[in-house]
């Protein structure tokens, strides 16, 4: 991979946790047909970044495809569902970032950014970023934790072409960071490594089962559902996030869905789809 300073792979890894990630369908890395050399070579050292099995040709299934724009998760049985990739100058995290209402956005106001410049927030449950990107243009610094080596490696790609982009190079590379592991064992461990603070607030998302299938859940979401299905252990996410957080830990959760762990919190924030639960810490 090319510089990937910015990543820091979990000493206390996947492997050795009891909570490893429920992965329901392990893609193949790819590429695409008539790929040159180069191309072949860079998604064959993707693939052994991430432990990850490369096969040049591969024409069915889910998979991860290289090409020279991106790194994406495809499902080639069905060409028409769109792919999900990390891509933080889309037009729809641009205007987020410039019109979405800055510290006024649901996340913000429950993050408690109101008169607050550079919070450093955990993000323990990164998935595709959006959140943690949403924060980091907002001036806060984000560590993002995410568990599963596919969408560790979308984020990885995404955070890598950053670096690249004229709007998002001189901010970006230094407030978010990835750090591939389980998040439960790494909030435990966090403050022993020398390289971490801890955090004002600890931001928690974590898959919740879709009751509904179909249209309403969106193409992407369905991808990523085939890819992960919900995360069963969420429950154990809260009492390490309320014993690191200095200020706050915020959970959001799809309207009607029940408290994280049982618990109930301090405040709860309806947002246009969701709900945030705030707990504060004394
Ligand atoms: C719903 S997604 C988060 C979406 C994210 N907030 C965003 O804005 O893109 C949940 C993610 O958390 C990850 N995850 C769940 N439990 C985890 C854990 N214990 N440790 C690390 N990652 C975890 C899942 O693999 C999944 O990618």
């Amino acid at each position: 991979m090319p510089d990937n300073s910015y990543i820091n792979a979990a000493k206390n890894g996947p492997a050795k946790s009891p909570f490893t990630a429920p992965i329901k369908t392990v893609p193949v890395l790819t590429v695409p047909e008539n790929a040159s050399p180069e191309l072949v070579e860079k998604a064959k050292s993707t693939a052994s970044a991430w432990q990850l099995s490369f096969d040049g040709n591969i024409s069915r299934g889910l998979v991860l495809m290289q090409s020279e724009a991106h790194l994406a998760l495809k499902q080639l049985d069905e060409p028409k569902v769109g792919e999900v990739l990390v891509d933080f100058a889309s037009d729809a995290l641009t205007f987020r970032r410039l019109h979405g209402g800055g510290k006024k956005e649901a996340v913000a106001k429950a993050v408690g950014l109101k008169g607050q410049s550079d919070w450093r927030v955990l993000d323990a449950t990164a998935g595709l970023g959006r959140d943690a990107f949403v924060l980091a243009s907002l001036g806060c610094n984000v560590d993002m934790i995410e568990r599963s080596p596919v969408v560790a490696a979308l984020l990885a790609d995404g955070l890598e072409r950053a670096q690249h982009s004229a709007e998002l190079s001189a901010w970006l590379p230094e407030r978010m960071r990835l750090h591939h592991g389980i998040a439960i064992d790494l909030m435990a461990n966090w403050c022993n490594e020398p390289a971490n603070l801890a955090p004002d607030v600890v931001y928690l998302d974590p898959m919740f089962p879709h009751r509904k299938k179909s249209a309403a859940v969106k193409k992407e979401m369905r991808l990523f559902q085939q890819l992960l299905g919900p995360d069963e252990d969420a429950d154990g996410l809260l009492a390490p996030a309320l014993a690191l957080a200095k200020k706050r830990v915020v959970v959001k959760r799809p309207a009607g869905a029940p408290f994280l762990a049982q618990q109930k919190p301090h405040i709860e924030m309806q947002g246009k789809a969701n709900r945030f639960d705030v707990y504060l810490i004394n």
